[in-house]
């Protein structure tokens, strides 16, 4: 369950977007995001699974926030996983919490694992999402729900020039869908009460205040730490991340599913 070569996530990238995005986080929103994306659910003691869980402020909030009694955050990238230890360490989350680094592919859990399965702006990283879908309806218990946030594509087929322009830039390995792809693989999988919730309109103007601290309050301390070139090539990803916004071609959606019981 080990992936030790795996880095896209560098700390560089790491120091920028925790910075931008809050202590924990690297999507944006925070606690605020996953609160909104997880309205109307109980998770008092639920034994949660967090797909690509980062830095682990997900996982920190859902037990203590939340009141979920377990939750495994696992990710690909084992460099991050310490730092959700540490940060479970630092909220006195340890008991609560366990973190795993797993390799690409087939989750590696038993069937009917887990209540709820959650993920923050992280499937995006995984390009087949019948596979996906169809994985976490195995783990889910009968009556658990998948409730998630992701970046979707506005499109279907090839993106706009500057969707592209924008996805080369960021350089992440990225497997983008539309909300039907999403929405055709959850129903497929066997998920009933499918919700999808675009929050673009939300974002488009988030970015922007993003963009503008970057230039602005967080530039300096930043630069001491990623150098002028890293950080003015993040800011040049967000302007490009803005057009695709304002286009429609990039829209971060919460999605949600729950398996019959
Ligand atoms: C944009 S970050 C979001 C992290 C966290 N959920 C948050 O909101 O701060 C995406 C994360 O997904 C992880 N990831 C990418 N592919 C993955 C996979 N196949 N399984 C699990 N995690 C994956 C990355 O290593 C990264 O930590």
């Amino acid at each position: 369950m080990s992936n030790d070569t795996h880095q896209e996530y560098d700390d560089g990238l790491v120091a920028v977007l925790e910075a931008v995005w809050g202590e924990g986080f690297m999507s944006p929103g925070g606690t605020d995001e996953v609160d909104r994306y997880l309205h109307g659910i109980d998770l008092t003691g639920l034994s949660v699974l967090d797909i690509g869980c980062g830095l682990g402020g997900v996982d920190i909030h859902l037990v203590s926030q939340h009141q979920a009694s377990k939750v495994t955050g696992i990710d690909i990238e084992s460099e991050l996983i310490p730092r959700c230890e540490r940060l479970a360490q630092k909220y006195n989350a340890v008991e609560q919490t366990l973190f795993l680094c797993v390799e690409p592919g087939p989750l590696p859990f038993a069937n009917a694992s887990f209540d709820m399965v959650t993920s923050k702006d992280s499937i995006i990283h995984i390009a087949d999402k019948h596979a996906l879908a169809a994985d976490i309806y195995r783990l889910l218990k009968p009556g658990g729900c998948f409730a998630a946030s992701d970046w979707l594509a506005g499109y279907e087929g090839k993106p706009s020039a500057e969707m592209r322009e924008y996805l080369a830039a960021e350089a992440l390995d990225f497997g983008l869908a539309s909300a039907d792809g999403y929405r055709h693989a959850l129903s497929e999988a066997g998920f009933i009460d499918i919700e999808i919730v675009d929050r673009n309109d939300w974002y488009r103007t988030e970015a922007r205040r993003e963009r503008d601290q970057m230039r602005g309050a967080l530039y300096d301390g930043l630069v001491s730490q990623v150098g002028s070139e890293f950080m003015e090539h993040e800011i040049d990803v967000w302007e490009k991340m803005i057009i695709a916004l304002d286009q429609g071609q990039l829209r971060p959606t919460h999605l949600r599913g729950r398996k019959p019981g």
